[in-house]
């Protein structure tokens, strides 16, 4: 092995010594990022955050919720953008983290509100889908989140999965979630075709 080569190993090694030990959540922090950011959603065409009359008539727990949502450095708007959450298809039904109380609820949503489960891509009704999702992202490495913070973001997506998106809101969300849809298509058609094939839109 000649001088150069010598160096340029000694100069790899070193880099990669650096790569394991120098804030090694930080770099995986970045690369979930540009993961989440590299991989749009329709959810990410939509506004990223709630209109002030909204967030008025929910209770104070629900809004302390939303607040750690869209903090930037230590909610879920620290990978991406704070509307890729509140312009979800994600419903949970009713009835917090009793699992029998949801399960009544979904029968009786389907009863009652058959539209909200023809298209998937607009509502997406399932117990426990929001606790799932935010322990999903919480696991992610790099996630700044802690459990409190969870609890309260988890607590304001059910409550507002509900109030926003069916019952009397049904229609107006299902041509807000529609409208995300055709962006998504119109303006990147590769990722909408990817995300329909792997039923994830
Ligand atoms: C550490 C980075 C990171 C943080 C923090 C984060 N996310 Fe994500 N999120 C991602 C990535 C990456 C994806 C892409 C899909 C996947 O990996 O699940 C994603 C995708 C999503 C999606 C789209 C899922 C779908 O199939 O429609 C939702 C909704 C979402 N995140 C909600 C949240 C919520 C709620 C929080 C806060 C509790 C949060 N995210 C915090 C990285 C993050």
């Amino acid at each position: 092995m000649n001088r150069k080569s010598n160096m340029i190993l000694a100069a790899a090694l070193t880099a990669a010594i650096f790569a394991g030990c120098a804030a090694p959540a930080q770099a995986a922090e970045m690369s979930e990022k540009e993961k989440a950011l590299s991989n749009p959603y329709p959810n990410d065409f939509g506004p990223d955050s709630l209109p002030a009359d909204v967030l008025k008539g929910y209770p104070a727990n629900v809004q302390a919720g939303y607040k750690k949502l869209v903090s930037p450095k230590a909610g879920c708007a620290q990978c991406h953008s704070a509307a890729r959450p509140l312009n979800s298809r994600f419903v949970e039904p009713e009835g917090g983290m009793d699992e029998a109380k949801q399960e009544a609820a979904l029968a009786k949503m389907r009863k009652e509100q058959p539209e909200l489960f023809n298209d998937s891509s607009i509502w997406q009704v399932e117990t426990k889908v929001w606790s799932r999702y935010v322990k999903r992202m919480m696991n992610k490495p790099g996630c700044n989140l802690q459990k409190p913070e969870g609890k309260a973001i988890y607590e304001f997506l059910a409550y507002d999965s509900i109030k926003r998106k069916t019952g009397a809101n049904a229609a107006k969300w299902a041509e807000h979630r529609k409208g995300l849809i055709e962006q998504l298509k119109s303006k990147n058609p590769k990722r909408y075709a990817e995300l329909k094939e792997a039923k994830d839109l």
